[in-house]
Order: structure tokens, then sequence, then C-alpha cells
């Protein structure tokens, strides 16, 4: 028997749904169905600036938790001479992954099914983790952050780029996206997810704030087409694409108005820090405009 491609998971997977059923999915799964890239707020930007302000040792363990469908983990490998490991609740997102992975020739990122607030790793196994937008996914944020904590290594760095509220959004806006994302939103500010990363021991070491950019509803448009112009969905049936193609370009559009009263930070908290954080003066930086 030949091993089953990728269009076979996703045409298993699609078979088992009824449009009705493709209308009425969350976020994540139409993210494993169409292998929407999922990246994290600011994309490889963002991956770039924590590997700037983390500087992980060469050839230490990083793990991501919430890899989707690969994009960070991967990134990652691709700058580190160092083990990266991905782990997902989502088989399907792992399987997209692990195939984009390899097709890239990355060969030092391992994807691994399980769940960020009971992960199948030993204490102290990574030097950096790696929590993108995924804590909020999760029922318990507290629980979730003491298992990043565990599994870290002393001295190690957790990255989170949590997404929050700048301003209260109108209250139906709020609830579509929480219909959106299958999970309860609150409400939550920047400082909501420093407390709930601090710990005795760790020391917020970088916090940068960033705001989202509105977008036009052609860049939208084109965004979508992009993701649906796959070979895994070509083969499939005709209604069942044409509701993905409408679930995805609805979340996208009730996610960029969302996004105009959120915000982003990069948060880096390292545990064992040897010295007192802040210092007495602060600074901030010059931007000069030279001629
Ligand atoms: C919005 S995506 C964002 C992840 C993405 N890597 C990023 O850069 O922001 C959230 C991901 O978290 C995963 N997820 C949700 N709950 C989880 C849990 N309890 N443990 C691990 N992953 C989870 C989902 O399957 C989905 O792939």
């Amino acid at each position: 028997m030949s091993t089953p491609t990728l269009a076979d998971h996703v045409t298993d997977a699609i078979e088992e749904l009824s449009v009705a059923e493709i209308n009425r999915l969350d976020f994540s799964k139409v993210v494993a169905l169409t292998n929407e890239p999922n990246m994290p707020s600011g994309g490889g930007a963002t991956v770039r600036r924590v590997l700037q302000l983390a500087g992980p040792r060469r050839g230490r363990p990083v793990l991501e938790v919430g890899s989707n469908t690969g994009y960070t983990s991967i990134e990652l490998a691709s700058w580190l001479d160092s083990p990266v490991t991905g782990l997902d609740v989502n088989p399907v997102s792992n399987a997209f992954a692990e195939a984009k992975a390899k097709a890239a020739g990355i060969d030092n990122v391992t994807f691994v099914l399980g769940d960020g607030q009971g992960m199948p790793f030993e204490d102290n196994s990574f030097d950096l983790v790696f929590a993108s937008n995924v804590t909020s996914f999760m029922a318990d944020h507290r629980r979730a952050c003491d298992e990043y904590y565990r599994v870290l290594s002393p001295r190690g760095v957790l990255a989170v780029v949590p997404i929050y509220y700048r301003q209260t959004p109108p209250e139906p806006l709020r609830r579509a996206v929480e219909e959106a994302i299958g999970v309860p939103l609150a409400v939550t500010s920047e400082q909501y997810w420093i407390e709930t990363f601090s710990r005795e021991g760790v020391t917020l070491v970088e916090a940068e704030p960033y705001e989202y950019v509105r977008q036009t509803p052609e860049r939208i448009e084109t965004y979508v087409e992009q993701v649906m112009d796959q070979s895994h969905l070509a083969g499939q049936p005709a209604r069942k694409v044409a509701a993905l193609r409408s679930r995805l370009a609805h979340f996208y559009d009730i996610f960029d108005e969302n996004l105009s009263y959120a915000g982003y930070s990069i948060l880096l908290f390292r545990s064992g820090h040897p010295n007192p954080e802040p210092v007495l003066h602060l600074t901030r930086r010059v931007h000069e405009t030279r001629a």
C-alpha cells in the first residue's frame, strides 16, 4: 500500500464534511484544510526579531508551541543550526508542516502532535520556547504558561507574541471573532499577558509593542485567491472549495476590522537572568533624518 499523500489527508477530511459544516468551521480548521501560511503577527520579521533578541545558543533545542502549518518552525529552523520542534493539536496542520519542511529541504525541524497545556517533553528541554498567537486558544492560560516554563532550560528564553486589545472593540465584532476562532475571546490587554507570563525567578527582558495597519479589500481578495490556488484543493468538490473560500474571506474581513482595535507585543522572558532589569536611567532610541 502506498503512503497517503497530503491531498489524500485533505480529501479524507473534506469528504467527512458537508457544505453546511464547512460554513461553521473555525479558523484553525480552515487553516489546516487550506494550508494557509498562518504566520505570527508581523510575519517573518517577528521571527527574525525574536532570534535577534533571544540570541539562542548554537545547537540548543528550540520549541514552537502551536506550530500550525509550519511557517514559524520552518523559519526558525532555516536560520538556526539547532533542532527545532513544532507542537500542535491538529494532525492535518502537522502533516502540511512536515511536507513543507521536506519540500524546502529543512531537516532540523520535527512536528509533534500534542497539547500545549500538557506537553510530551521532559523538563528543561529547550533553550528557546516560542509561543506566538496560541495561548489565547487554550482554556487555561496559566497552566499553559507553567508548561512553557517547565520545558524551558535554566537561563532559557520564553518568547511570546500575544494579540490583545488597545481599544475596546464593538461587542458584535468581538462575538464574531469569538465565533471565528472557536474559543472564548476575552478583551485582554498587554498588561494581562505580561502578568500571565510573569513568574518568580523570571525577568521580562524585552517588550516591543506594535499596531496593525488596515488592509484594502483588494489585498484581502488577492490573498484569499493565493491560498485557494493550491494543488491539493484543485481536485476537491467545487461546492466545498467555494464554501472554504468564502469562510476564509469572511475570517480575513472580520479579523482585519478587529485588528484595527488590537495590537501585539514581542515579549521575552528570561529564566534565571543574573542582573536586575530595568536599569535606572531609561533611554530611548533617536530616529534621526540625515541629509
Ligand atoms: C492562530 S494559530 C497561530 C499559530 C501560529 N504559529 C502563529 O505564529 O501565531 C493557533 C494554533 O494553535 C493550535 N492550538 C490550539 N490549541 C492548542 C493547544 N492546546 N495546544 C497546542 N496547539 C494548539 C491550533 O491548532 C493552531 O494551529
